[in-house]
């Protein structure tokens, strides 16, 4: 008879493609068993999880996540760094992150800014981790490191349509593009117009109006529908993949449904802030809106968070990322309120830190939510990150003798007290959630990495320590690739 370190009985067992009963067995860092219900009944292990009919889950990928970055979108610099961030995410049942290697503008090379970045990680996170390297300076340096970029195990990057600090003009979009396509890398993009941006703020400006809700109105949803349209265009003429980040209007959304209809390599991505939150969450007493100040900005109403929804349940978004950025409320060196000063009392919108956290949440409140079904809630937010970033079937699956052990266990439908969102259950270094007072009705009950069980909700919460997450090196993108083989030709 077999021996296993650990097995999983009784779950409901939701993957991507299959919801089945099943029992899984797990020898080391690895699944290398899943029988169908009451075939390892009798099994050897050293220990055994009794799911009691909960669902059983690959842990959670979330591929969007700024930790310990410089401050480059103003003043202000986020709040959690690798221990805080990664421990925040475990306790959500996420296990493996893409985090942010930013370059700057002022810098000539991307092999320093990847080097910086596995210093700050290195021995510090709780989970599996890897980088997108954000573009800054696409200098003729930086774009001959690709290549070794691909060697040292990145499969992707990040560059940016907007702020001062990162914006590429689009020559310098196709530059990124033409060389990521030739080293199999994929381009993520955030689409904003930033003059227009610059435009909406001055006439806001001229006008007085400095409230944290005018933060929504200087970032019009045409902003970023246009951007999103101009980055298809670019995309297609180059013919590389991209994804389109944190995507909010309906408008972009149609532009992105419609390109994929086309047969082009588009993917998008959203977040929980662009199916929960609103503009309302930003016109409140005060300095409060401040908290969910990001960019794009929630938008008008619950009809574009319904759109939102549409747009994950129907494939038109890939992905859903948290895009955890997290700025403390009440700190005036690097937090939201750095924005408040005599001139300001109130703060100015243009000086508050874009960007809330999520890594822990987001699990929890889309899968409570009910909305999705659940092969469509592990695909985006597990499956699809895994493979449209190189991390499939290692992450993202539950596949005999591929996967690592990273797992889920969720409360039994209907077992969990609904209960309220606070502050204080959370783990991330941050003194708010835009979530907070949300009823919920999901947790995960364990969180499994690499065979090991890092969280317990019911005895002890968080078991993991920091050191036990690894650096993944990625390889090519499984969903994302170019329409046509070979080198990109200069239409003639
Ligand atoms: C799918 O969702 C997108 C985005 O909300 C929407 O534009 C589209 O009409 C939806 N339906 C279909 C059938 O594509």
């Amino acid at each position: 008879m077999a021996t296993y370190d650990l097995i999983i009985l009784n779950g409901v067992v939701v993957t991507d493609t299959e919801i089945s009963e099943a029992d899984i067995a797990i020898r080391g860092e690895k699944i290398v068993k899943v029988a169908s219900r009451g075939r390892l009944q009798d099994a050897k292990a050293e220990k055994t999880i009794d799911a009691m009919g909960g669902y059983v889950m690959p842990g959670g990928v979330d591929a969007h996540v700024h930790l310990q970055e410089p401050p480059l979108f103003g003043k202000g610099s986020t709040a959690d760094n690798y221990e805080t961030g990664s421990r925040s995410a475990v306790c959500g049942g996420t296990t493996t992150m893409v985090t942010f290697a930013p370059q700057k503008k002022s810098e000539d090379t991307l092999l320093d800014t990847l080097q910086a970045t596995h210093e700050k990680a290195k021995d510090n996170c709780y989970i599996d981790y890897s980088f997108h390297l954000l573009v800054g300076n696409p200098s003729e340096r930086a774009l001959s490191e690709f290549k070794t970029l691909r060697e040292e195990g990145i499969s992707s990057l990040k560059i940016y349509m907007t702020y001062a600090a990162l914006k590429l003009h689009d020559g310098q979009i196709l530059d990124v593009l033409l060389e990521a396509r030739k080293q199999k890398i994929t381009t993520m993009i955030h689409a904003e117009n930033g003059e227009v941006i610059d435009w909406m703020t001055e006439q806001l400006e001229k006008r007085k109006l400095f409230a944290p809700k005018y933060h929504a109105s200087s970032h019009p949803p045409m902003a970023e529908t246009e951007a999103t349209y101009r980055a298809i265009s670019l995309s297609e003429f180059m013919d590389t993949p991209i994804l389109i980040v944190h995507v909010s209007t309906p408008a972009a959304a149609t532009h992105i449904k419609q390109a994929q209809d086309r047969g082009l390599p588009i993917y998008a991505e959203t977040c929980p802030q662009y199916l929960f939150l609103t503009k309302k969450d930003l016109d409140q007493p005060g300095f409060e809106g401040a908290k969910c100040v990001c960019s794009p900005p929630p938008r008008e109403s619950e009809s574009d968070c319904d759109h939102i929804w549409e747009g994950l349940a129907n494939g038109t978004f890939t992905i859903l990322s948290s895009d955890h950025c997290p700025f403390r409320f009440d700190d005036s060196d690097m937090g939201k309120k750095s924005s408040i000063n005599d001139e300001f009392p109130l703060g100015h919108f243009k000086y508050i830190p874009n960007g809330c956290p999520g890594i822990e949440t987001r699990l929890a409140l889309t899968l409570g939510e009910d909305r999705l079904e659940l092969k469509k809630f592990v695909e985006v937010t597990s499956a699809n990150p895994a493979k449209l970033y190189g991390l499939w079937p290692r992450k993202g699956a539950l596949v005999e003798g591929e996967s690592d052990a990273d797992i889920n266990i969720w409360y039994p439908p209907g077992k969990m007290q609904p209960y309220e969102l606070t502050n204080e259950m959370l783990h991330h270094d941050v003194d708010y959630s835009p979530f907070e007072g949300r009823k919920m009705k999901q947790w995960p009950r364990y969180t499994l990495l690499r065979g090991q069980v890092v969280w317990d909700k019911e005895n002890g919460g968080l078991l993991g320590k920091k050191g036990n997450g690894q650096f993944i090196k990625r390889g090519a993108s499984e969903l994302a690739k170019p329409r046509m083989d070979g080198e990109w030709e200069l239409p003639l």
